[in-house]
Parts: structure tokens; sequence; C-alpha cells
């Protein structure tokens, strides 16, 4: 392990196993390189030793990093450049009082994560993960005016973005092609290129009682956590429909089992969960709940920008550089 001061170049700990692409990028640099490499990120212990000495972090949504991992990181700790969007996952105060730059990955995962936050409002809103399960059983059946008639999402229906910013925008701009009325909260809402989709801007508690569709693209922070609970899952149309692709904490799971269970909404399309990855076991028995794991930004070419931004950012750092893409 080098010795600060040291001529040997500085080294990067990576918690994961970064896409093929990004990893010979992040090999082309002349970095130091050591990287857990398997599985989706270190465990507790082996991320405290494995980042002992290191300058730079590459980490990932799911690694806590706080205050005891850049203190076992050290005091030649100048980067952690976090692979996502998301950066709750580090303690960015911390980072600061220690002089660390935090980076994170804009822009290049807008239209994936939207792709997903769509497809999950197509398949509640037209019951096809249930009609999919039920084909599956086996079950007899014939063509009825009634089969799993579901909500017109073209032509009609109201989408709520909570937190237009650029997924909600990405978001948006589907939904146009769609033609639906589009409600959003966020100061983009009042911007040039929402007034060009249709989007109009509104505050949370109309957006919640006049959409079909409720769609979260804020961040969380202390602000947005459980931003939608039981209070605000009343407020929603007895049909209408949630789609979380942001981040789990946003919305009270509990409350929305519950508000699930009783009929007080819809359905409901998660890829993202409260207590992550476990996902609590009321919504694993709903028949109008759609849950995917986390995979909003996975895609391959998408996959391969993030890691590419990561690790342009955590190179730039510690070659003195300014990062492209500095959070706080
Ligand atoms: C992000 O970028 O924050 C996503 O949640 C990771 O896919």
């Amino acid at each position: 392990m080098p010795t600060i001061g040291s001529d040997a170049p500085p080294r990067v700990h990576v918690t994961f196993a970064l896409p093929p692409g990004a990893a010979a990028e992040l090999a082309g640099t002349g970095l130091q390189i050591d990287s857990a490499g398997e599985g989706d990120g270190d465990a507790r212990s082996e991320l405290l030793a494995g980042v002992s000495g290191a300058s730079g972090i590459i980490s990932t949504v799911t690694d806590r990093i706080d205050a005891e991992v850049m203190d076992a990181a050290g005091p030649g700790l100048r980067v952690i450049a976090n692979f996502g969007v998301g950066y709750d996952n580090i303690d960015v105060a911390a980072a600061r009082e220690r002089g660390v730059i935090v980076t994170n990955t804009p822009g290049v995962l807008d239209n994936a994560t939207a792709d997903v936050a769509f497809a999950l409002l197509l398949a509640t809103a037209r019951r096809i993960v249930e009609s999919d399960r039920f084909v599956r059983a086996g079950t007899p059946w014939t063509w009825e005016s009634d089969f799993f008639v579901g909500l017109d999402v073209s032509a009609g229906a109201t989408l709520g973005i909570v937190g237009l910013g650029r997924i909600g925008m990405a978001v948006a701009r589907r939904a146009a092609a769609f033609d639906m009325t589009i409600l959003a909260t966020g100061s983009r809402a009042a911007s040039a290129e929402a007034g060009a989709l249709g989007v109009r801007q509104v505050e949370l508690p109309e957006l919640l009682a006049s959409s079909d569709v409720v769609s979260l693209h804020c961040p969380l922070t202390p602000e947005t956590r459980h931003l939608i609970g039981a209070e605000e899952l009343r407020a929603m149309k007895a049909n209408a429909i949630l789609i979380n692709t942001a981040r789990g904490p946003i919305v009270d799971e509990l409350a929305l089992v519950e508000a699930l269970t009783d009929g007080v909404i819809g359905a409901a399309g998660l890829d993202v969960y409260e207590w992550e990855p476990a996902v609590s076991a009321g919504l694993l028995n709903l028949p109008n709940v759609v849950t995917v794991p986390h995979i909003g930004s996975a895609g391959r070419a998408t996959r391969e920008r993030m890691g590419s931004l990561a690790v342009r950012n955590a190179a730039a750092v510690l070659a003195g550089e300014e990062p492209l893409n500095p959070v706080g």
C-alpha cells in the first residue's frame, strides 16, 4: 500500500463490479485499483478494510458511505464518486468536513429510468403482470367484456409527477406522447420545456387529488422521507396508481400496504423499497402491485455511461482537476 507522499499513483477502491467498458476505462487511468469485484457491494467490514488508505472510492447506491468509512479510508481520501444519480447513501456533510469531494452520475440514466417508470405505469394500469400470472396458472378463460379492465392511459388519464427534474421530464415526454394530462410539482414544472409538453405546475395536494397516476421523481432527503404516507394516500383518487422509481423511503411502505389492501388506492408499481432489498411481505401478496428490483437504470449502455462518468469524476479529482459532477 503506498504511503502518502510516495510517487505511487493514488489508489481507488471500487466497491462493486464496474461494467466492463468502465472497468477498462478505469484501468487506463494509471490509478491503482482494488475492487470488491463481486456481488452488489461490500459487506460492511470488507468495505471498511477495503477503503483503508484509498485516495478515491467508487461506490454505488447500496453502500452506506458515512464518517466511519471516510475515517477508515484515512486522511488521504479525496473523492467519493458514486455510481448513481441519487447520493442519499453518502454523508455529504461528513465528506465536506473532511475536504472530500462527492460526485454522482446525473443525466445519463434519465431515459432508462423513465422507461421503467412508464413500464410500471402501463403494467399496473393495464394489469399486465396480473393477466400474465392468470394465463400461466392455466385458468380456463374466454374473452369477456369486463375481463381485466383497467385504466385507459391514453387520451384522458392524468399523470402527476412529484419532483419534475431530469428524470421526471423524461417521464413527462413519454406521457405527452400518450396524450396524458400532466401535472407536476417542482420548479422545473414552470419551465418552457415543461410548458411545451403541456405540464401544469401544481402543489402536492392538488396533484394527489387530481391524478390517476402519481409518479415519484424527487430525491430522498430529510424533507421527502415519508412524503407519501397514510394521509397522502387517502388524498389520492380511489383507483389511483402510485409509481415509485425514486427511493423507497419517500413512501411509508406499511401505510402503502394498508392503502392497497383496503382499496384506498388502486395499484402500485414499485422499483424501490423502504427497507431495500427487503420488500414488505404485504406488498408481495397483493395482485395489484408490480414489483421490480431497483432496475431503473439497468440498461446496458446506461450502466456503461454511469460507470464512465464515475471513473472520470474520480480520475479528475485525483489528477487535481475539477470533477464533472460535484454534489453538495
Ligand atoms: C440512481 O442512479 O440513483 C439509481 O437509483 C441507481 O440505479
